[in-house]
């Protein structure tokens, strides 16, 4: 006996992009696998159905995309992010030992370097934007650095990613295509771009080399590139922003990550859970699924709600919703789960925990100038801007 649980939440107004933790939680509370009337698919949203949904790739596929709209998934089919095995193992295959703790061993002190660089003046100025001065500078430069990305393009790194996440949305909403004309302006910077125009040695010219060795047909090449410098910069530049505000709203768990600087892994993995970069992304049924007493039919769409995932009470107890670095939370599920798990997770392990070092070395109190404002987005969620002041 199967039963549908409808719930009439539109999960992207402005009001729950702004604070979409309410509706999670009567979606939550709603059922294991609802159907969202106004996206007109499932959402499952609590940890254990999301975990396992993701972790079930042959049956809940990313093959016809991972947005909510037909344009975003068909623009994606064939890509990493919308692939299965075969396919999907050798487009990951092609960079990933370059990204294994093994392979990123080596950037440590890099990036520590660059994290100084940019920090360090910004705590001498004594009150700096937390978002624009640093979360939008420091990933674009380090991951612009190792994929080899040319000059001219880099200041478009960041408008090109939000435009993308965005597309993610559902089509009846303006905000979804809004950034359509950047979109278009990285297509079009992709098709002409040759491995010789990226640094050598770079992750980007790897993946040239991949195609003109064989490992990878030509046409896929830019996607792929594109699937690194996209993923690479919301996510990480969210995280940041919202890790500082977090930190500044709760002193004591700040001067808890002073003096115990062994918290800084925790503390990350904690910011990731409670305010989850990426918010969610969509899987197709390939048969009928029957799950907690719901039949899925084969070809409908669901959204996995990471962001949810992670403050579901079932899993993290009564305090699902306060920050607490000392928390073990490292089986959040903001990185995702399983085969589309994020490949990018180390490089941005390195660069949040290089920032919470640094930060802890200079700065013992941050106070906030001005309210933070929200960047509204379709799929990711951080802040627009946080001005604080630093001692
Ligand atoms: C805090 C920062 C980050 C967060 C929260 C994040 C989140 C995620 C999530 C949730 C997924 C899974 C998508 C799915 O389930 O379909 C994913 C996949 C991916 N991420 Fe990340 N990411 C971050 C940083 C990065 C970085 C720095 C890179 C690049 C170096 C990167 C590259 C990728 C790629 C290429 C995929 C697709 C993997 C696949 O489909 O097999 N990410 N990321």
């Amino acid at each position: 006996m199967t039963a549908t649980t409808t719930v009439d939440v539109d999960l992207f107004t402005d009001d729950v992009l702004d604070d979409p933790y309410p509706a999670y939680r009567a979606l939550r509370d709603a059922g294991p696998i609802v159907w969202i009337e106004p996206q007109q698919c499932w959402a499952v949203t609590r940890y254990d159905e999301v975990r396992a949904t993701l972790e079930d790739w042959e049956s809940f596929t990313s093959d016809q995309g991972t947005g909510l709209n037909d344009a975003v998934n068909s623009a994606l089919t064939g890509t990493l992010l919308a692939s299965s095995p075969p396919l999907h193992d050798k487009l990951r295959g092609v960079l990933a030992e370059r990204l294994s703790p093994r392979g990123l061993r080596s950037l440590g002190d890099q990036i520590t370097r660059r994290t100084r660089e940019i920090v360090e003046p910004l705590v001498e100025r004594g009150s700096f934007d937390v978002v624009g001065d640093l979360a939008r500078v420091l990933p674009p430069t380090i991951v612009a650095d190792l994929v080899g990305i040319p000059d001219d393009v880099r200041p478009q790194l960041v408008p090109w990613a939000d435009a993308i996440f965005n597309m993610m949305g559902p089509a009846d909403k303006s905000r979804t295509f809004s950034g359509a004309a950047l979109v278009e302006e990285q297509f079009a910077w992709l098709a002409n771009v040759d491995g010789s125009m990226l640094t050598e040695g770079s992750w980007g010219r790897a993946i040239y080399d991949a195609a003109a060795e064989g490992r990878l047909d030509p046409e896929q090449a830019p996607t792929l590139l594109s699937a690194y410098t996209s993923a690479a910069m919301d996510t990480t530049i969210n995280a940041l922003g919202s890790a500082v505000w977090l930190f500044a709203e709760a002193p004591a768990q700040w001067r808890r990550l002073r003096t115990d600087r062994s918290l800084i892994p925790d503390a990350f993995n904690e910011v990731l859970r409670i305010e989850s970069p990426l918010q969610f992304f969509t899987r197709v049924a390939t048969r009928d699924v029957d799950a907690a007493d719901t039949r899925i039919r084969a070809g409908e769409r669901i959204m996995v709600i990471y962001g949810s995932a992670n403050r579901d009470e079932r899993h993290w107890g009564p305090s699902a919703a306060d920050f607490e670095i000392t928390r073990d939370a490292s089986d959040h599920l903001a990185f995702g789960y399983g085969l589309h798990g994020c490949v990018g997770q180390g490089l941005a392990r390195l660069e949040a925990h290089a920032v919470f070092d640094t930060l802890a070395d200079l700065v013992t109190d941050f106070h906030i100038e001005t309210p933070p404002t929200r960047h509204l987005n379709s799929a990711v969620r951080g802040l627009d801007q946080l001005t604080v002041s630093v001692r």
